[in-house]
C-alpha cells in the first residue's frame, strides 16, 4: 500500500480518528455505576494533569538547580521525579481501568493543570523548593477531596489508590522538601506561627 504525506496528515488529524472521546467512560463489569466511574475519572484526570506537571517540574529543577546544596538537591529532585512518574502511570491506568480516557499529551496537560505556570529560565533553589511545595499542597488537597468522594460513592479502588499511593507519597515528599527550606526564611515563618499558636494554647 502506497502512502504519501497528505494522506498521512488527513488520517492523523480530526476527531474522526478517535475510538473513544475524552471525558467519556465505556462499560466495565466492575459493579460501579456509570455516574460513579465518570465522577472518579474526572477527579483522577485533574490529579493526573497536576501530577504530570509536578513530575516535569522536578526534572526541570533537577537540571537547573544551583548553589551550595546543588548535589543533594540534584539527587533529591530526580528521586522525587521517578516517584511522581510512577504515580502518573498508576493514575492513568486507574482511569483506563474505570473505562475512561487518561489525559496524556503535554498540550492537554498544560490546558488542564492548576499548578501555577513555571518560567522557562532558571530560578534560585529556594524558589524551586517553594514552587514544589505549592504544587504538592494543591495535589494533596485534590487527592483528599477525590478520595472522600470516591469512598462515599463506593469506588474503594480509587479511594485506596488516592490515599495509599498519591496522598502518602506526596505527604512524604513534602517532608523532604520542607526540611530543605529550614533556615531559608520561608519555613522559619511557618515555624514561628506554629510556636505562637502553641504558646497561646499553653
Ligand atoms: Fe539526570
Amino acid at each position: 500500500m502506497k502512502h504519501n504525506s497528505s494522506q498521512t496528515t488527513m488520517h492523523l488529524t480530526g476527531k474522526e480518528t478517535e475510538i473513544q472521546q475524552f471525558g467519556t467512560v465505556t462499560n466495565r463489569p466492575l459493579s460501579l455505576d456509570h455516574k460513579v466511574r465518570l465522577a472518579s475519572v474526572d477527579g483522577l484526570n485533574q490529579i493526573l494533569a497536576d501530577t504530570m506537571t509536578l513530575r516535569d517540574m522536578y526534572k526541570k529543577h533537577h537540571w537547573q538547580v544551583s548553589g551550595a546544596t546543588f548535589y543533594q538537591l540534584h539527587l533529591l529532585f530526580d528521586k522525587h521525579f521517578g516517584e511522581q512518574a510512577e504515580l502518573v502511570d498508576a493514575l492513568a491506568e486507574r482511569i483506563q481501568t474505570l473505562g475512561g480516557v487518561a489525559i496524556a499529551m503535554v498540550h492537554d496537560v498544560a490546558e488542564t493543570t492548576r499548578v501555577a505556570r513555571v518560567p522557562k529560565g532558571r530560578e534560585a533553589a529556594t524558589i524551586q523548593l517553594f514552587r514544589l511545595l505549592q504544587a504538592h499542597e494543591l495535589i494533596i488537597a485534590e487527592a483528599r477531596e477525590a478520595a472522600h468522594a470516591a469512598g462515599a460513592s463506593g469506588d474503594d479502588g480509587t479511594n485506596d489508590l488516592l490515599v495509599s499511593d498519591v496522598l502518602r507519597r506526596n505527604e512524604l515528599q513534602v517532608w523532604f522538601v520542607s526540611e530543605q527550606l529550614a533556615g531559608a526564611g520561608i519555613a522559619d515563618k511557618e515555624e514561628e506561627a506554629a510556636r505562637s499558636v502553641a504558646g497561646a494554647r499553653a
